[in-house]
């Protein structure tokens, strides 16, 4: 098996514009936006230092200061706390500053997924880096990062998560072409299609919001046209890497995800995400599913 280099960096794109959350997303990113009292981008972070990457690029865009600001110390509050004597409320205000080793490289323009990604060149180097959307959050019951890396350590190339997901949904995601290997949960990417119709779509496997990407998609970015929606795509970049062998940074594997997946970047799924936690908290539980239920019975 050849010996490839360690994945040791996350990135992290956070500079859309989130247009499908308007106004909320106006003056604040959608990634900042609380699944019940943490941010989403938060529990993206403790997902990338879970997997073993603890040097954290995020691509930040116009309000990039509420996110510089989570992650860093805070002072005044902290101080506040301590002499009030709350513990636990100060161990919570610290957590997300001493989380991770956290970089910011800013996105001029909010020109794709792909430009997100290109921004990130610099710091990334030579190296294979994992890449997790800030409003796409992976339960941490069900661990797929991991699973990316070790299929890249075998492998080599690119690692995508494939959900499956209905036909009738298959236009909202980008969608693969996908061969089996000798792995239940691993296939082969033969093509890569965004946002195709549901009759024109190669399978009912989506790709979802992580990554494993192989260096030589820089150079692929650089020369990416923008595609769908005037955007530069990254599916249309792994679609490149797809037909390329090892040594000019092929190919693309994915792993089917099985697991538990919650979608941030949209009011309804934002809503059953924050219903969904809400319900597993221990301290709001209790009084939450109760009144969620008088509630609901007085409404059918
Ligand atoms: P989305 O397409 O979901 O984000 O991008 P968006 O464009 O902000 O959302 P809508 O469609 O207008 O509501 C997926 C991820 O890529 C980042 C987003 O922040 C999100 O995490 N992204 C997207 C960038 O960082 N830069 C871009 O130019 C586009």
């Amino acid at each position: 098996m050849a010996d490839y280099v360690p994945v040791t960096k996350a990135v992290v794109p956070a500079a859309g514009l989130g247009t499908r959350f308007l106004p909320a997303t106006k003056a604040t990113p959608k990634e900042m936006l609380p699944i019940v009292d943490k941010p989403a981008i938060q529990y993206v972070v403790e997902e990338a230092v879970s997997a073993g990457l603890s040097d954290v690029l995020m691509v930040t865009g116009r309000s990039k200061r509420s996110i510089e600001d989570h992650f860093d110390r805070a002072y005044e509050l902290e101080e506040t706390l301590d002499a009030k004597g709350d513990k636990e409320r100060l161990a919570q205000v610290r957590e997300s500053a001493d989380l991770a080793m956290l970089h910011y490289v800013r996105q001029g323009e909010p020109r794709g997924l792909g430009h997100a990604i290109l921004c990130a060149k610099h710091h990334v180097g030579d190296e294979p880096f994992a890449c997790l959307l800030g409003d796409d959050l992976i339960d941490p019951r069900d661990p797929l990062l991991q699973r990316m890396i070790e299929v890249r350590g075998t492998y080599g190339g690119s690692v995508v998560a494939l959900m499956e997901v209905p036909p009738s949904q298959v236009s909202m995601y980008g969608c693969a072409a996908i061969e089996p290997t000798g792995e239940d949960d691993v296939v082969r990417v033969t093509d890569l299609v965004e946002k195709p119709p549901a009759d024109e779509a190669p399978s009912n496997w989506a790709v979802i919001g992580r990554y494993v990407i192989d260096p030589a998609v820089f150079e692929v970015l650089e020369n990416t046209p923008p595609g769908r929606g005037g955007e530069i795509q990254i599916t249309d970049a792994l679609k490149e890497l797809a037909g390329r062998d090892a040594e000019a940074g092929g190919p693309v594997h994915g792993v089917l995800f099985r697991g538990r997946r919650y979608d941030t970047g949209n009011k309804l799924d934002y809503l059953r995400t924050v219903v969904q936690f809400a319900a597993e908290r221990p301290d709001l539980a209790g009084e939450f599913i109760p009144w969620l239920k008088e509630f609901l019975a007085t409404r059918t």
